[in-house]
């Protein structure tokens, strides 16, 4: 029998400014899950990251299913009354739409959804960032998925051997390709390499895979509210569920990947590299320079309706490393202020004033020649006095 992990997300108001989610905000998403999940979802865990409020759920509804979906929306509606009880920072901010229609797609949150065939311990990891974006995946998925430096299992367990198949996403022009590895590795390179536009939406196993065949085994939410919304109105944090253990990357490889604080897009005001560090959920508060940004990871299992856990994952000294070579880049980077490459090109900016500096200075630029053509001018006529 199919079974849905579905994982939706949300930023419903935060405090004191985009740093991190309030506890009765918390407190209000998970009651009304509970209270309305009757005939809809069998279970739930409700999670966060800086200022997104997470919702994990299983059932057998299948992916875009409405009444799930509508769960969703309504407890971040939910929230987001006692966010604005509270007076909280941007509440509501990324339900888009003032009311549900069918399906929660293109309305502001995220959406991470997969139908698996559970097996007999159904293990897998929620991962969950905030300041950064979805492309912020694509190299820890690879990592996983298709580097034996990272996973061992890749080379040494015969159900990994044969490699994976990849989907990924022109999230730009709206257009999806599947690669396989290790055959189409540097293709599937050159294309995810470009973060901001290349983005891994799923992850298979192949046809060949002895023990699960043809399982879709990660999804990542890829939602970009820019585009949605058609102009600035809120972040598009990533999240995604990552499936574990017997053919797939071992829990402890899926979290090597996090080992090393890869740069990321995002930050302060969406417009900034940063280190991405690895973080327990009590440790996502997006406070330096509103960052930098974090990646929590929560571990369950789930055995005949129901989710066990989850597990804390990057609550672990042996984290301690990456969190404080992160601190030591996110002092380096920081020092260069509004200097390129700390803060991103001018076209991946989430803010930016260059076109109203433009229009204000329009009448000033000069071509070179003229300005050039003067100064000699200029001189020359010096040597005549
Ligand atoms: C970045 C982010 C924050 C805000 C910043 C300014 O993803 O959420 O860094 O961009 O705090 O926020 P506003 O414009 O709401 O004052
Ligand atoms: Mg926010
Ligand atoms: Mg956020």
């Amino acid at each position: 029998m199919k079974v849905t992990l579905s994982h939706i997300k949300a930023d419903i108001g935060s405090l004191p400014g985009h740093t991190t989610v309030h506890s009765k905000v918390i407190e209000e998403v998970t009651k009304f899950v509970s209270d309305h999940s009757k005939g809809v979802i069998w279970d739930s865990q409700i999670g966060y990251v800086g200022d997104d409020v997470q919702i994990t759920m299983v059932h057998d509804k299948g992916t875009n299913a409405s009444e799930v979906h509508k769960l969703a929306w309504d407890a971040f509606k939910a929230g987001t009354e006692v966010a604005k009880e509270l007076g909280l920072y941007g509440a509501g901010q990324d339900l888009l739409k003032d009311s549900f229609s069918g399906n929660i797609k293109g309305m502001g949150p995220g959406i991470a959804e997969m139908e698996i065939t559970p097996r007999r311990s159904e293990p897998f990891i929620v991962y969950m960032m905030d300041k950064t974006e979805p492309g912020a995946f694509n190299f820890p998925i690879y990592k996983m998925f298709a580097d034996p430096f990272n996973t061992p299992g890749l080379v040494i367990d015969q159900n990994m051997h044969n490699g994976f198949r990849f989907e990924v996403w022109d999230i730009e022009e709206a257009k999806a390709i599947m690669l396989e590895t290790p055959n189409e590795m540097y293709d599937l390179l050159s294309l995810i390499g470009t973060k901001g536009r290349y983005v891994i939406k799923r992850v298979y196993t192949r046809e060949d895979h002895e023990k699960l065949p043809d399982e879709n085994v990660a999804v990542i939410t890829t939602d970009k509210l820019s585009f949605i919304a058609g102009e600035y109105v809120g972040k598009d944090d990533p999240a995604a569920i990552v499936r574990i253990q017997s053919g797939l990357p071992a829990s402890g490889e899926a979290m090597e990947a996090f080992s090393h604080p890869y740069l990321v897009s995002g930050w302060m005001r969406g417009s900034f590299n940063g280190p991405l560090m690895p973080v327990s959920m009590k440790d996502s508060k997006m406070i330096r320079f509103d960052g930098p940004p974090r990646v929590v990871a929560s571990g369950f299992v789930y055995k005949d309706h129901k989710l066990t856990g989850p597990v804390d994952m990057f609550d672990d000294p042996a984290y301690d490393n990456a969190r404080n070579l992160a601190s030591s880049i996110a002092d380096y980077l920081r020092r260069m202020g509004p200097f390129e490459p700390h803060r991103l090109p001018e076209e991946d900016m989430e803010y930016t004033t260059l076109p109203k500096v433009m229009e204000k200075l329009k009448g000033r630029f000069e071509h070179v020649d003229a300005v050039e053509k003067r100064k000699s001018k200029n001189s020359s006529q010096r040597d005549v006095e």
